[in-house]
């Protein structure tokens, strides 16, 4: 009976659906707290929770769950970085990106934010982040600094050594130039004034809370999402919300494991605007190359101005690998001729790669070429797959492939210039250039 009441209590509050962290964790989150009151009676327990704001407080500090790590899912990471060099710089030269971390735990994924955004070369005053959550006990180590292990469960931690100073007992202390660079706010997302004059942010990120909530603290975060962007923007949600039910304004974005979405501006939302929006989208990222070149520019010079110690090559940033200049894989056009049952076996490759299933498209796109040796797109298909799993060598030989099968193959060429490039052959890169501006002229 108590034990519902403060249920649906946290669910009113703070949005919390009990079912997902499970009654028996809420149980054991109230008898805490009753045994550091001293109360031993539920009722009286009770009483105390309505009337007393420190004591939700302290209720709702002990039920969140602050679980979070540098880099966590790295992918959204590496769009992120490429968005902000291939769209939105050579759009907003002199402009600062806004970005917003909600909720943003100990800090971990708006210093992976800064962290990303420096590596891309972005100068410090031409971004600024706002870090919020609901956890005082959460911001107060974010604004610490200091890490231990558990934050560090990525398998590349470069950054470590090139952004912390160890200090005793396997803590690490984040620089002050990543620490400046985040504003952390108290808050809830559920309090109808939260966040309520802040300018409007180009990029959210607002992961693994969603899966905490119940259906109205669902739709109710995704109307604050709306609000808190401009016209335009980039959400990126936690792997398992990317299933969440978002306005016709956003529009998935297809790069494998960012779990991005853009916001695009349609004043009159139906259907049909989104359908013609994403063919624009999609062919606007296959353009995407062709700016890269002014991006370049821009973020040398910017580089210079930055950070003493700037990462642009591959050796720096391995893991971004990932996907990092995947266009849509389903963008591909189908194989030539193949069987009915190969180019199904390809459409499901396709579909497990957009699934983030990517060993099992990978197998499944070497089954399909063992038996149609020479389908370009295939080989594209399966250098995508490679090139999100991290494995870039591979990845190069299949692009490599691809563009021997077809030597026009746009996108084919843009991946290998794009890893080329990454891998620091400039030469290479510079001679698949010339055959993608022969193509495009
Ligand atoms: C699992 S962490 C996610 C951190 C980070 N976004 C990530 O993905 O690593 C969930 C966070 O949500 C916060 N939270 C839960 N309910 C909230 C609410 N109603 N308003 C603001 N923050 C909330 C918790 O305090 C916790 O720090």
């Amino acid at each position: 009976m108590i034990q519902a009441a403060i249920e649906a209590l946290l669910r009113q509050k703070i949005g919390l659906d009990a079912l997902t962290i499970g009654s028996n964790t809420i149980a054991r989150a109230v008898n805490r707290r009753m045994a550091d009151c001293g109360l031993t009676d539920a009722n009286v327990y009770w009483t105390k929770l309505q009337t007393s704001a420190p004591e939700l407080e302290e209720l709702i500090e002990t039920v969140v769950i602050p679980e979070t790590w540098f880099f966590r899912d790295r992918e959204p990471f590496v769009f992120l970085r490429h968005y902000v060099l291939l769209e939105w710089l050579p759009k907003n030269p002199a402009k600062t990106l806004r970005v917003l971390s909600l909720p943003c735990s100990t800090g971990e994924e708006p210093f992976s934010i800064a962290i990303a955004l420096l590596e891309a070369g972005l100068n410090p005053i031409n971004f600024s982040i706002d870090a919020a959550d609901i956890s005082k006990v959460a911001l107060k180590k974010a604004q610490r600094g200091v890490y231990g292990k558990n934050s560090f469960r990525d398998k590349n931690l470069d950054f470590r050594d090139r952004y912390f100073t160890e200090l005793a007992g396997n803590l690490y202390q984040l620089n002050d130039l990543v620490r400046g660079k985040v504003n952390f706010i108290q808050g809830n997302i559920l309090d109808n004034s939260f966040l309520v004059n802040q300018i409007p942010y180009d990029v959210i990120f607002c992961r693994n809370v969603l899966i905490y909530f119940d259906d109205a603290g669902r739709s109710h975060t995704v109307q604050l999402l709306n609000r808190l962007f401009k016209r335009t923007g980039l959400l990126f949600l936690g792997h398992s919300e990317s299933g969440q039910k978002l306005p016709n304004q956003f529009i998935a974005v297809r790069h494998s494991l960012a779990f991005a979405y853009r916001k695009i501006d349609i004043p009159d939302s139906t259907q049909v605007q989104v359908k013609q929006e994403q063919t624009k989208i999609n062919s606007t990222r296959i353009r995407e190359y062709k700016r890269a070149e002014n991006t370049d520019k821009v973020r040398n010079n910017k580089f210079s101005s930055v950070n003493s110690k700037p990462s642009t090559s591959p050796e720096k940033y391995p893991r971004e690998a990932g996907n990092s200049q995947i266009l849509s894989v389903r963008a591909i056009a189908p194989a030539a001729h193949p069987s009915n049952s190969a180019s199904a076996d390809l459409d499901t490759a396709r579909r497990l790669a957009d699934r983030g299933q990517l060993q099992e498209a990978a197998k499944l796109c070497e089954t399909y070429l063992s038996q149609n040796r020479t389908n370009a797109d295939a080989y594209v298909l399966l250098g995508q797959v490679y090139q999100a799993t991290g494995d870039r060598q591979q990845a190069e030989q299949s692009f490599q492939k691809a563009t021997y099968l077809k030597p026009d193959h746009y996108e084919g060429l843009i991946h290998l210039a794009l890893l080329k490039e990454e891998r620091g052959d400039i030469a290479g890169a510079a001679i698949v250039r010339r055959r993608i501006q022969r193509i495009e002229k």
